[in-house]
């Protein structure tokens, strides 16, 4: 027989399925059975089989329902913030001058070391509460602001936690290769040698998903995220990078080369690191949050993505330096005014496409049978909507792994 169903019903479904614009499903429905979609269609064209098992029914008055939106890029763990470097930045100061001087992420692994597990878990939570208030299920979180063995396998710990404890999936990606700590001022190389053997301890814990690195002019050179990818590679783990954020390192191209599940930021990527990418078919992470805060005027290559067939995504990329906003909705509008996309191609950045980048691609970012059940329900009519508006919250409902987590009694 199987489960009892409940049936999401009078809807305009965004399924985000390929083929149509949207997807789009007019009067449509959801079947929900536990934790997935057991079908979704028309409404007139529910199969007789199943309606005998339909034990509730909510009513949806024909509002938009998209799929729930996927963070694919995000430093959710830190302590501390940096308001005083953005009013260094304002009177002229330039990111790379301040991470030089010692502030920039050194000075929020300072401020994380010294926060306990609580307070890490509790702040994370906070921020985590406001993205899953605008539709979030799916959430990715670097480690990055411990870079010791102790701290980056605390700040992975509260991730996980954060994945067990709050109505979210959660995916864990270390990025130890993010900055170098005082105590290895001098020997990048003897960190990155560090920093590779704490990987094994770490996966052994279950804390790892996904292994990245910054490979830029402040961080680490190409060499050296080579070697960190070597050792994710040695271990099975999928690969991820910040490349050509702040100058055109190669870090795309070399990411390509281990398969990269995606490259991230990219406004200095050139033609070869394009070709990398589409034949490796890692997705392109456009972040617009960190160019806007940074105040860039590099535009990535969205056009040449586009034309090589690049899976585009957008993310927060929520840290406390080059992106502090918790608005992935936002992100969808300045993707759009910043990058041109259009507002379909912001969606599926947000949906589709960030699933890939996570490696969810077969189970999360589409309204179809068979996946987990995560939708939203929208105060919108249509969804090109959804990147039109912004400083206003129109989800009005949040179901997440078939249970409804944001939204009025049902
Ligand atoms: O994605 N680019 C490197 N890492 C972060 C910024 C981290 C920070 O400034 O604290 C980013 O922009
Ligand atoms: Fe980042």
């Amino acid at each position: 027989m199987g489960e009892p169903l409940t049936l999401w019903h009078q809807a305009r479904l965004a399924t985000l399925r390929p083929g149509t614009p949207w997807g789009l499903v007019e009067q449509g429905a959801l079947l929900v059975e536990g934790d997935r979609l057991r079908w979704v269609g028309p409404e007139a064209e529910l199969p007789a089989a199943l309606r005998p098992r339909i034990e509730r029914r909510i009513a949806l008055g024909g509002a938009l329902v998209t799929p729930g939106l996927i963070d694919c890029h995000t430093h959710l763990v830190y302590g501390g913030h940096r308001a005083q470097e953005f009013e260094l930045r304002l009177k002229g100061a330039s990111y790379d001058e301040i991470a030089r001087a010692g502030g920039g992420i050194r000075a929020t692994v300072s401020a994380t070391r010294v926060a306990t597990d609580g307070q890490l878990f509790n702040l994370a939570a906070e921020r985590a509460a406001v993205l899953m208030s605008e539709g979030v299920t799916t959430l990715e979180i670097k480690s990055g602001y411990g870079l010791s063995a102790e701290h980056e396998a605390r700040c992975l710990r509260v991730a996980r936690r954060l994945g067990r404890e709050l109505p979210l999936t959660v995916r864990c990606t270390s990025l130890a290769a993010h900055a170098l700590p005082h105590e290895f001022t001098g020997r990048p190389d003897d960190y990155i040698e560090a920093a590779c053997a704490w990987l094994p301890t770490l996966q052994a814990e279950g804390l790892v998903d996904a292994v990245d690195a910054f490979c830029d002019s402040i961080a680490f050179t190409p060499g050296q995220t080579r070697r960190m990818f070597e050792a994710a590679r040695a271990l099975g783990l999928p690969v991820k990078l910040h490349a050509e954020q702040l100058s055109n390192q190669h870090g795309a191209a070399l990411a390509a080369q281990f398969g990269a599940l995606s490259c991230d930021h990219l406004e200095h990527l050139d033609g070869d690191g394009v070709r990398a990418m589409a034949a490796a078919g890692s997705v392109a992470v456009l972040l617009p949050g960190a160019f806007y805060f940074l105040r860039e005027t590099q535009l990535p290559p969205v056009a040449a993505l586009r034309e090589a067939g690049v899976p585009i995504a957008i993310a927060t990329d929520h840290n406390p330096g080059s992106a502090p906003g918790l608005s992935l909705l936002l992100m969808l509008n300045m993707a759009c005014t910043f990058f041109r996309l259009t507002p379909e191609e912001a969606l599926r950045g947000a949906t589709v496409h960030a699933a890939q980048a996570l490696g969810l691609g077969a189970t999360h970012g589409q309204l179809e049978a068979g996946r987990q059940a995560d939708f939203v329900v929208w105060d919108l009519a249509a969804p090109n909507e959804l990147a039109y508006w912004f400083g206003r919250n129109p989800c009005l409902r949040v179901v997440r792994a078939g249970v409804q987590t944001v939204g009025p009694e049902t």
